[in-house]
């Protein structure tokens, strides 16, 4: 390992370091990003991953794509480079907008000096909400302790793929309310699913252990069996897109989770910050979905397959969306509109 401490994001002297999630959790690799193509691939073939991280990325990579060429012409094939590399997460979409309404109307000499503080920015924005989110979850779960835990029986949280500090600059959001109840020594346990096909659960498993967060993996489809007996009180998943009625997209199985919850009344929730709300998006029909390779299934060329990165939860299943700003019932998401 090398001097650099281990955060998803870093910058270094010009270049940005990133800690490889392709590696994880065996081994804990940082890999330097030197230009754009290297942003965008790395994005693409999720070295980096989660919402925000995948946006905090982007706006790096255009202060990395325009350091030997900042005109204008280059400006627009940077943003729509960074733009291609996944579609469901907005916050890619985000971090682009605020860097080209910032960029723009600059002049060449200027741009990138002020892509740099601009992606600086988008990163410490989403370290503070998400340290929010944990304020603002925190007495959810305090209150669900209330209700009898004890570390015999410990308030038992479900949560779905990686939503953890890995996905995001720094806390996480899923995991930021479970780090601040854990720092509040809360008596909780973790169910982690696993999160076929890319297994974004070890990732969740990995930080819960270097956090000391009690925790236990279990199958995506044992997920169900659990909620049926009692066995879990409450689920906190993130989110890539949330539309402006609530409907949220995170990633393929929390769907299923949000069914089950649902029919055995047990509380859902849904952490993200604001960057990840699409004001512009009306419901989750209008939510575009990732299709990703059939070899992420370890499935022979020949067989037809489908893989469908994302679902989408209707706002109805969804009991509240914990935010930078507060906890809000889906259909108030609207409201928070900048
Ligand atoms: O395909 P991924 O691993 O980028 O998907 C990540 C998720 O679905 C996360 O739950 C979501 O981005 C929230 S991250 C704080």
């Amino acid at each position: 390992m090398s001097r650099h401490p281990l955060t998803t994001i870093q910058e270094d002297e010009g270049t940005v370091l990133i800690l490889d999630q392709t590696k994880l959790p065996q081994h804990a690799v940082l890999v330097r990003l030197n230009t754009l193509e290297a942003a965008a691939e790395a994005i693409r073939v999720m070295r980096v991953r989660g919402a925000p991280l995948i946006g905090a990325t982007a706006a790096y990579g255009v202060a990395l794509g325009l350091q030997d060429d900042a005109g204008d012409e280059h400006l627009e094939q940077v943003l729509s480079v960074l733009a291609e590399t996944r579609p469901t997460a907005v916050n890619l979409r985000w971090a682009l907008d605020r860097m080209a309404a910032l960029l723009r109307p600059l002049s060449e000499d200027v741009r990138v000096l002020a892509a740099w503080q601009e992606a600086r920015a988008i990163a410490e924005l989403d370290r503070k909400a998400n340290a929010a989110i944990g304020v603002h979850g925190l007495p959810l779960l305090q209150k669900a302790v209330q209700g009898g835990a004890t570390w015999e029986r410990p308030l038992n949280v479900m949560t779905h793929c990686n939503a953890g500090w890995l996905a995001t600059v720094a806390h996480g959001t899923a995991l930021a309310p479970i780090y601040a109840a854990h720092q509040e020594r809360l008596p909780l346990h973790v169910w982690v699913s696993e999160t076929r096909p890319r297994n974004q659960g070890l990732l969740t498993e990995w930080e819960l252990r270097q956090g000391g967060v009690p925790h236990t993996l279990i199958a995506d489809n044992a997920a169900g069996l659990l909620l049926m007996q009692g066995r879990v009180d409450c689920v906190i998943v993130g989110a890539d897109r949330i539309a402006a009625n609530g409907d949220t997209a995170n990633k393929v199985g929390t769907y299923l989770k949000a069914l089950a919850a649902q029919a055995h009344g047990i509380p859902f929730y849904v952490a993200a910050p604001l960057s990840t709300i699409d004001f512009s998006c009306c419901d989750g029909a209008s939510i575009p979905i990732e299709e990703r390779s059939s070899v992420e299934l370890g499935a022979d060329a020949a067989i037809p397959v489908a893989n469908p990165a994302f679902d989408i939860t209707p706002a109805s299943l969804i009991s509240a969306i914990i935010t930078e700003h507060g906890v809000f019932a889906p259909g108030e998401v609207a409201k928070l509109k900048p």
